[in-house]
């Protein structure tokens, strides 16, 4: 970010951040590997690409990431460490988490072993609920936003597209009609306005998440956005059994109870699919009936409502276990 040239270099400090690679790179930002020679260690440096001509909308979205980390404290969930300037750009530091993201892991290996899918698929559910407790959509669960540690621990990482809603009650970075999120774990609702995005989007979106790692592709066609769309909205998604003839009947179920078309016909929060992921392969517990997330989101449907205000807390748990068989 230093002077001059359409094509800027990434610069080889930021702040006090000596840079030392580049981990990643997405439309407006560049994530760095980087040291931190006050405390000796690597971090990751996430800063707006340099060169990138943005506008105030990107400038407020980046630094609303970076509030948004810094207010999310979860083991699923990547950890902010310090934010600044840099002649004049913002940036912010977080955790180096020493692994890759699902995306790289799947274009490595095809998919993952069922074991390490429906762990992830847990961890990542309940750092989502973390995330909504705190007032946080995310909007942008798919497989490049999964970090996956070398410990097989995943995390969840880019809060570019994040909705604060006590912010959006004031203002909002979200034109009306605008459609923000990625194509093949995008819901309808959100496909279509972004604003209508809410907790079921995120779980809409991990269930596409965790449908790729199992299967190794996205349930629905990222290619032609009329295909898409008509695939979501008719759940003309091939089932993961489908595609893998040895995974468990339980996880088409889960996965249905994510990917339906309509909000209310998925789980109501991401803590109720994360208590059915580790279930699904019959080991630990009965594999899911087919019409739980439907129970579930009227049994929660008090909860949903609840989260619309910020300061909301979730019910407490032992109400919500009693019609469990
Ligand atoms: N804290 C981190 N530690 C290690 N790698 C990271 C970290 N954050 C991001 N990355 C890498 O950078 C990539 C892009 O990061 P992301 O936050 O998704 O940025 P973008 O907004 O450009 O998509 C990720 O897919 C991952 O490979
Ligand atoms: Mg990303």
């Amino acid at each position: 970010m230093g002077a001059g040239g359409a094509e800027r270099a990434i610069p080889v400090q930021v702040g006090r951040y000596l840079v030392r690679s580049t981990l990643g790179a997405g439309g407006m930002g560049v994530v760095l590997r980087a040291h931190d020679p006050a405390l000796g260690r690597d971090v990751a440096v996430k800063l707006l690409r340099p060169g990138s001509d943005a506008s105030p909308k990107a400038l407020a979205r980046f630094q609303r990431e970076a509030r948004a980390l810094g207010r999310l404290r979860h083991p699923g969930i990547v950890r902010v460490l310090d934010a600044d300037e840099h002649e004049g750009h913002p940036f912010f530091v977080m955790e180096l988490i020493e692994g890759e993201s699902l995306e790289d892991r799947l274009q490595r290996a095809g998919h993952l072993p069922l074991a390490d899918a429906l762990r992830m698929g847990e961890d990542l559910a309940r750092a989502l609920h973390h995330a909504h407790g705190e007032g946080v959509l995310h909007r942008d669960v798919k497989p490049g936003n999964v970090l996956l540690c070398a410990d097989g621990t995943a995390l969840l990482a880019d809060f570019g597209l994040a909705k604060d809603l006590a912010a959006a009650s004031r203002f909002s970075l979200t034109a009306e009609g605008a459609t923000l999120g990625t194509l093949g774990f995008m819901p309808p609702e959100q496909f279509e306005d972004a604003r209508s995005a809410d907790v079921r989007s995120d779980v809409f979106s991990l269930g596409a998440t965790v449908y790729a790692a199992l299967s190794g592709r996205p349930p629905f066609p990222a290619t032609a956005v009329r295909d898409y769309y008509m695939a979501m909205v008719h759940g003309r998604w091939p089932r993961p059994t489908s595609l893998r003839p040895e995974l468990p009947a339980g996880v088409d179920a889960v996965c249905e109870g994510c990917l339906a078309a309509r909000g209310v016909d998925r789980y109501a929060t991401a803590r109720d699919l994360a208590e059915d992921w580790p279930g699904c392969d019959g080991a630990s517990r009965p594999w899911p009936d087919r019409d739980r997330p439907a129970r579930r989101a009227a049994r929660s449907s008090r909860w949903a409502r609840s989260w619309q205000r910020p300061s909301a807390t979730p019910p407490p748990r032992a109400g919500r276990r009693a019609w469990r068989p």
